[in-house]
């Protein structure tokens, strides 16, 4: 989500007669776009802001860190030029303009200007759905700093996507915080005809011609409905890849975080998909250390996940956040406890990669051409439909597939994180 908000403000700077510049060394405004997740993600954000205000840069704070701390903001950073909540970004080409420095703009639950502007070029982009959440989980600081859903009118969302098709974009990724919320709090058709919005939402898509593949994140269990299932199904350019956060295996906290479905339930959803693909890539997000997580808490979490069965999972040390409800109980799990927690996770899932990523060897992949490998310039690399990473070697002489193409790959080898193919 904020790399999509982040690319909006690069196109609305671009189209107030701004540049990017080379590096941040050369630049003479610097718009740092904040996470507050997370503590840790807020404080990184407020030290590089700091830093760029010691490095006599105008310096800007964007994104939910800003909403979180209000005016206070410029108890943390007195310096600081101008701040924008995570809803008011469209308003930073104006705000440098006018130059009254300091500047703060929260914008509360506003649809921000500039949702559909992005940046020219490229075959992959990024279009915000859903805005805010209504979900409130009680670990989660979402809901206060991104504001209330709202769904964008699908009408906008196609016209938007039929756009970027028409520029060279071939595959979307939707977002929004629970993406499958979308039409929930505010209609998104204005038709009345039948069906759920974010399923037809999928379908309307699926029939832009130029766009080869759709994806969407995140999902939650209780959005996982036949008609969703059914999409799947019948459009192949949906891509058979679901990021379904977890949080946790165990009822009880499930229940204390307010997640609305039990282990059972959220089984149940990931077997569908199975049922239809037994390749069908699951992926999630899990929480370590939540408030009295007991290592019976977690040990089901750990089952959970080996039923489940995830194709890839990003584990989270819980952090408090100011204003949740879970912040009033007791941080109670040792900082060494949830740090052992999340190696544990994460050598299972490890070992759980790679087991799933062997049944592909032999098996060929359609593969969306990202370009050379960030590690071996001599290979190329792609995803499949599971956003699995595929490698493969590119012979001299023989043409390389140009990014943004498919290619089909044999797989011929399985790491973890890496499948490793043949044209
Ligand atoms: N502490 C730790 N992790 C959190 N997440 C959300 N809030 C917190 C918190 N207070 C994690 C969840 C979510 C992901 C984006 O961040 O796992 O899915
Ligand atoms: Fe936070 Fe829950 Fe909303 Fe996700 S669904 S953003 S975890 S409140």
């Amino acid at each position: 989500m904020n790399v999509r908000d982040s690319e909006a403000v690069e196109a609305l700077m671009r189209a107030a007669g701004h540049e990017k510049a080379a590096s941040e060394k050369e630049a003479e405004l610097v718009i740092i776009n904040s996470c507050t997740v997370r503590q840790k993600a807020e404080e990184k954000a407020v030290g590089k802001a700091g830093n760029m205000i010691a490095a006599k840069k105008l310096t800007g704070l964007m994104g939910c860190a800003v909403k979180r701390m209000g005016a206070d903001v410029f108890k943390r950073l007195p310096k600081l030029d101008f701040a924008v909540g995570p809803r008011a970004f469209g308003l930073i080409p104006r705000i440098v303009a006018e130059g009254r420095f300091p500047r703060l703009e929260l914008g509360e639950d506003v649809v921000p200007e500039g949702m559909d502007a992005h940046v020219e070029g490229g075959w992959q982009a990024f279009v915000t759905v859903l805005l805010g959440c209504d979900n409130r989980c009680s670990y989660c600081i979402v809901p206060d700093v991104r504001g209330h859903e709202y769904s964008r009118p699908a009408k906008e969302v196609v016209a938007e996507v039929a756009a970027l098709a028409g520029r060279g974009v071939r595959e979307v990724c939707l977002l929004g915080q629970s993406v499958l919320r979308y039409g929930v709090r505010n209609p998104a058709w204005d038709d009345g005809a039948p069906g759920e919005a974010f399923p037809r939402l999928l379908r309307a898509i699926a029939g832009i011609d130029g766009i080869e593949r759709i994806r969407f994140t995140s999902a939650h269990p209780k959005g996982c409905t036949d008609e969703l299932i059914d999409v799947f199904r019948d459009c192949p350019k949906v891509c058979r890849h679901i990021h379904l956060p977890v949080q946790s295996g165990s009822d009880r906290i499930l229940a204390a975080m307010g997640r609305r479905y039990t282990r059972e339930e959220y089984l149940a959803a990931v077997a569908r998909l199975r049922a239809l693909d037994p390749e069908f890539a699951v992926t999630t997000d899990v929480i370590v250390g939540y408030p009295g997580e007991t290592e019976a808490d977690f040990e089901a979490t750990r089952s959970l996940m080996e039923e489940a069965g995830f194709d890839n999972s990003f584990v989270f040390k819980y952090s408090p956040r100011p204003g949740t409800r879970s912040a009033a109980l007791p941080d109670d799990v040792p900082t060494a406890e949830k740090e052992r927690r999340d190696q544990v996770l994460l050598a299972d899932q490890e070992a759980r990669g790679l087991a799933r990523n062997a049944r592909l060897v032999g098996t060929v992949r359609e593969v969306m051409v990202e370009g050379p490998s960030k590690r071996n310039a001599a290979r190329w690399s792609g995803r499949d439909g599971g956003n699995r990473i595929v490698v493969w070697d590119v012979r001299d002489g023989v043409p390389r597939p140009a990014p943004g193409t498919k290619a089909m790959l044999r797989i011929t080898d399985a790491h973890a994180q890496i499948l490793v193919g043949e044209p």
